[in-house]
């Protein structure tokens, strides 16, 4: 969104706008390894953060899934609503968007959506369990198409191990794009994850995201790349 549209969506959703957005503490998916600390909404803030407490953070234990990078939340928001008994946490670095994605979860009395500020990547890196996610989705996730600025995608080896380390067996990753080349490395670096398996698109079926990147794209005629992979049991 553009400034101009973003400050009327923060008033769309009785928000103060702020003099200037505050980025995300923390450095902005540079590759920096070991990741930032990453804390969650109302967790203590402590120099070793342990797993993530996912239940505790939804007030319920119930499957979870994750979407990196929620932008303007339509998927997420759609598919709480579709999916009442399932959790639904967005991982989004920029501050404004989490806050008003937040706002929009609650005035739809979505109680299983939870939007926090921060590097979903890092995040997936740090502070998952093994075996916690239900699902995992990364739609449109910026491309980088610079040759230095690789090491700044949220998809690497290290990030692709550990999202199959959090995901159950048989949960699914999701990912889709409108960037070929991005895409194309991200396929890469997702088959060639052990834990992981890539469903064929007879397996997949017709899908789409319903993200805002998503329907933007379609309606330029944009092809969109997508892949689904599988935690193996
Ligand atoms: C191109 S937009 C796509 C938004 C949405 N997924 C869609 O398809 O409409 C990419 C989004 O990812 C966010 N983002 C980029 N890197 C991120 C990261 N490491 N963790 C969380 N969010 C990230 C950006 O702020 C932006 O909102």
């Amino acid at each position: 969104m553009s400034r101009p549209s973003l400050r009327r969506a923060l008033v769309r959703a009785g928000l103060e706008p702020v003099a200037k957005a505050p980025r995300a503490k923390g450095p902005r998916n540079r590759g920096i390894v070991p990741p930032p600390r990453i804390f969650l909404p109302g967790e203590p803030v402590s120099s070793e953060p342990g797993p993530a407490d996912l239940a505790a953070l939804f007030g319920r234990s119930a499957p979870v899934e994750l979407e990196i990078g929620t932008g303007r939340a339509r998927f997420l928001l759609a598919e709480a609503a579709r999916q009442p008994g399932r959790d639904f946490l967005g991982a989004e670095v920029e501050a404004d968007y989490a806050r008003i994605a937040q706002a929009r979860a609650s005035a739809l009395g979505l109680s299983n959506v939870r939007v926090a500020c921060l590097d979903g990547k890092a995040f997936v890196l740090s502070r998952l369990a093994e075996a916690s996610l239900d699902g995992l989705h990364l739609y449109f996730p910026d491309p980088w198409p610079k040759k230095k600025h690789h090491k700044r995608r949220v998809v690497d080896p290290e990030f692709a191990a550990a999202a199959a380390r959090a995901l159950r067996a048989g949960a699914l990753l999701k990912v889709a794009s409108d960037h070929a080349d991005s895409f194309a490395a991200i396929e890469a670096i997702l088959s060639a994850e052990p834990l992981l398996r890539t469903l064929p698109e007879a397996e997949q079926g017709p899908w789409t995201t319903g993200t805002s990147y998503e329907v933007k794209f379609l309606a330029q005629g944009r092809p969109i790349h997508k892949g689904i992979w599988a935690r193996l049991g």
